[in-house]
């Protein structure tokens, strides 16, 4: 039972699901080679014994929030890190990522004065898909790094052996870092009246942070009003935040996967919101076929590759019901394609009539190798592809519904570019990521102020 949040029996769907019929069945792509996999069912048991991490009334909240978007009445802002680690399941760590995602989801409320829906990449982003199976340093070949919940950073045999152990790890450090999320989101920290607050240790020497400082003040002056008039709505003293990641390790998905009593549906209790890679949604391919059998909102990631025809097959099958808030599609073209490979897509689902939320992540389709053999993206090019995704819906009358992006809350030296114009020099100094480059705190910021400057200006 899980719609009440009481515990439910283990291990239920965990078989009932994975039985006839299901993703066992087809090819699951961009799994680890586990050595053991006596030890891989021991740890999927106790998994499936464990307490969900997510309720199936917040997904469902959130599917009707992601309705909303797909009518064209709210924006997603969906964005963390490419791939957490064990060692970042920190207060200081979770705080100035979650500080980071306020001050943008500010930003755009104000902007675009419509509702701003919130999805962090946290509490579960330990998995991640690669282009290569193996990695090859001074001509040692050792299995390539795949998250943490699957082998250790460190380019040693030992750490780059998949452990099936560190399923369980990555479970509980979901469940610290939602935990923390909860209680900083509901418990007085996200009031809109911290407004100033989560600015403070940032300020003084950053552009974004300045111009963020002016917006804060306008806030205050809207609040001191609204107090003044004998307003003090709810609303403004926390904040509705889901937690996301990429449905890439079945086994993992599968055991958090639980019947909710209410409805009988199941739902994937890992997190609120699961998306589908985009080296993992071919069809028929048991990434989709495990999306297809969970009650959770979903996303897929549209690469430039994707024709009209895969994606109304993709969205037939993920959303055979039409239900508006059930289906995002985040497309990730690179700046390069996007005003040539979009339109097409845009216009094929809007003449099948097909509910979706567009979202664009200007990130993974911008990435490459800078001369210092740093794996970076150039901020200018990020800001380019926004601003296709912004003209192409403009231009087609379909609704730009929001962004998903890598981001940290630290003033690391991942992307370069910036108001701060981090070159590509300047990599080495804080490049910290364990997989792809991240906007930082600034960054992310000034990027906030571009896409709410992109939203029509409300009528006064
Ligand atoms: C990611 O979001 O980190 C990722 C691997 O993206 P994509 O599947 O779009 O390449
Ligand atoms: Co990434």
């Amino acid at each position: 039972m899980i719609g009440d949040g009481s515990p439910q029996p283990a291990g239920q769907v965990h078989d009932q699901l994975a039985g006839r019929g299901g993703w066992r069945e087809l090819v699951a792509s961009q799994q680890p080679d586990w050595p053991d996999a006596g030890t891989l069912a021991a740890v999927t048991a106790e998994l499936a014994g464990l307490p969900p991490l997510v309720f199936a009334g917040e997904c469902d909240l959130l599917s009707e929030r992601l309705a909303a978007v797909t009518r064209g009445e709210a924006i997603l802002l969906q964005g963390g890190d490419c791939a957490e680690t064990f060692a970042g399941a920190t207060a200081g760590s979770v705080r100035a990522k979650l500080q980071t995602l306020l001050q943008m989801a500010v930003v755009l409320t104000y902007g675009a004065s419509v509702p701003v829906v919130k999805i962090g990449r946290l509490a579960g982003q330990f998995a991640k898909p690669r282009s290569r199976p193996t990695e090859v340093r001074d001509g040692v070949e050792l299995p390539a790094y795949r998250g943490d919940a699957v082998n250790g950073l460190e380019f040693s045999v030992r750490a780059r052996t998949p452990d099936p152990g560190r399923l369980l790890r990555a479970y509980h450090c979901s469940a610290v870092t939602l935990n923390l999320c909860r209680a900083f989101t509901t418990g007085g920290y996200a009031d809109l009246r911290q407004v100033h607050a989560w600015n403070q240790d940032f300020v003084a020497d950053s552009p974004a942070g300045q111009r963020y400082e002016r917006l804060a003040g306008e806030i205050d002056r809207a609040l001191s009003f609204m107090r003044a008039c004998g307003a003090d709505p709810a609303e403004l003293r926390s904040v509705e935040l889901y937690s996301s990641h990429e449905a890439l390790l079945l086994d993992y998905e599968q055991a958090l996967t639980r019947i909710d009593s209410r409805t009988g549906r199941s739902y994937d209790t890992s997190a609120h919101f699961l998306w589908i890679g985009e080296r993992t949604r071919d069809l028929p391919g048991a990434h989709v076929e495990f999306a297809r059998a969970i009650s959770n909102p979903v996303g897929v990631k549209v690469g430039p590759g994707t024709t009209p025809a895969d994606l109304l097959d993709l969205i037939r099958a993920l959303n055979p019901a039409r239900a508006a808030g059930r289906l995002t599609l985040i497309t990730r073209m690179g700046a390069g394609r996007i005003r040539e490979v979009l339109p097409s897509l845009v216009q094929a689902v809007a003449a099948d009539g097909a509910p979706v939320a567009w979202v664009c992540d200007p990130m993974h389709g911008n990435t490459y190798e800078a001369p210092s053999g740093y794996k970076t993206r150039h901020f200018d090019d990020v800001l380019d592809e926004l601003g296709g995704f912004f003209e192409v819906h403009r231009r087609l009358g379909t609704h730009p519904g929001g962004i998903h992006i890598e981001f940290t809350g630290d003033n690391v030296t991942e992307c370069v570019g910036g108001s701060h114009e981090i070159s590509s020099g300047d990599l080495h100094q804080r490049y910290e990521t364990a997989c792809d480059p991240r906007l930082n705190r600034s960054q992310a910021l000034d990027l906030a102020f571009t896409v709410a400057e992109s939203y029509p200006r409300p009528r006064g």
